[in-house]
């Protein structure tokens, strides 16, 4: 039922023309990107986008991003470009921005969550623009389970959805590791509405200061205009605490925890940019760079370890560190110990 494609060695024309025949077909195709692995259907097809959603289990008010590979894409799907737009995309796509415009008439509600804005997005893996080349515009959302940390690796889409679409992509880990930066340009000024891949001081760099949505700081208040910010995201199994403060007061914080959690007999593990002694150790990298491409890994892969507790050192939030806290925060549900 479920076919897996490998492509961990580059773009394969001909496995990339049977993917493409089944997203044409209105089927389900799990394809990576350069930020994570999507799961894919006819942007335009309403019954194929349906199915993205009960396959997720994802409510029905949030919105998917459309994956687009040349610029007449945009113009199709959105009806009205502002420049700023266009500044962006000529700046940063492909690549790992999405920009949320106002929609035209031929994209369904069904893809927008009822939202009469579009969220746009060029990716820049070669599988991606292939995919999408050879066949049509995909909405995609992360491919995993609604709530879960997102894939970085084909088997976490394997793990979510075998048996459940008609096909998934191997072409191995993701690089960038976190979701697309979602900026919102339909207002008077540009709303930053999901840190990303691509560091809010670049965005800014281009188009001057960017609001940030107060959702994005844990803020449930105005969420009408990314209603996926008000579910819950990227939830192991087991819960998260996330340690912040200074970096020598972080580490005693750490391993006080795990000495308290450890008595009270639970299984802990930590993951931080440097050796812990705990139950379970992921080691997420030293750079920014390396935290986020680490991140949702070390989720899955601690949870799959079977830990009772996660403990996760939190990392300065300039460049892609804004994007990591972000999800780290949201991991936790904002379960923030202060060292
Ligand atoms: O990197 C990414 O963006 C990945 C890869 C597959 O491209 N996709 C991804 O999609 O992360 P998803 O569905 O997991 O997250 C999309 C986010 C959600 O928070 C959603 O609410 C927001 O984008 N969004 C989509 N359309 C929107 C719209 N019209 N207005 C506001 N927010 C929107
Ligand atoms: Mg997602």
């Amino acid at each position: 039922m479920t076919v897996v494609i490998n492509m961990r060695d580059g773009v394969d024309a001909r496995k990339i023309k049977l993917a493409a025949r089944f997203i044409l077909d209105g089927k389900l195709v799990a394809f990576p990107t350069e930020t994570v692995y999507g799961l894919g259907a006819d942007a335009l097809n309403e019954r194929a986008v349906r199915r993205i959603f009960e396959a997720k289990g994802r409510p029905p008010d949030n919105p998917l991003i459309i994956h687009i590979s040349g610029f007449d894409e945009l113009e199709r799907l959105a009806s009205y470009v502002p420049n700023e737009a266009r500044l962006l995309a000529e700046r940063f796509w492909p690549g790992p921005l999405t920009m949320v415009l106002p929609k035209a008439d031929e994209v369904p509600l069904v893809t927008t969550g009822g939202l009469d804005t579009v969220a746009v997005r060029m990716p820049s893996h070669p599988i991606a623009r292939a995919l999408i080349g050879e066949s049509t515009s995909i909405a995609a959302p992360s491919a995993n389970i609604s709530g879960k940390p997102s894939p970085t690796l084909a088997e976490h889409v394997i793990e979510d959805f075998y048996g459940k679409i008609e096909c998934i992509i191997d072409g191995g880990e993701t690089a960038v590791g976190v979701e697309s930066t979602v900026v919102d340009l339909t207002s008077e000024k540009p709303v930053l509405l999901r840190p990303g891949g691509l560091p809010l001081e670049e965005l800014e760099s281009v188009i001057g200061e960017v609001e940030i949505h107060p959702a994005v700081r844990g803020k449930l208040t105005d969420v009408a205009k990314s209603p996926g910010m008000k579910y819950k995201h990227y939830s192991p199994n087991a819960s998260v605490i996330v340690v912040e403060g200074k970096r020598e007061n972080v580490r005693r914080k750490i391993m006080e925890l795990v000495g308290e959690y450890r008595a009270l007999g639970l299984c802990v593990g930590v993951m931080a940019t440097e050796e812990y002694d705990a139950d379970e150790f992921f080691h997420l990298g030293k750079s920014e760079a390396e935290v986020a491409r680490n991140l949702f890994k070390a989720l899955r892969e601690l949870d799959k370890r079977g830990v009772d507790v996660i403990i996760a050192e939190g990392i300065e939030e300039r460049g892609l560190g804004f994007a990591v806290m972000n999800r780290l925060r949201k991991a936790a549900g904002y379960k923030i110990v202060w060292a």
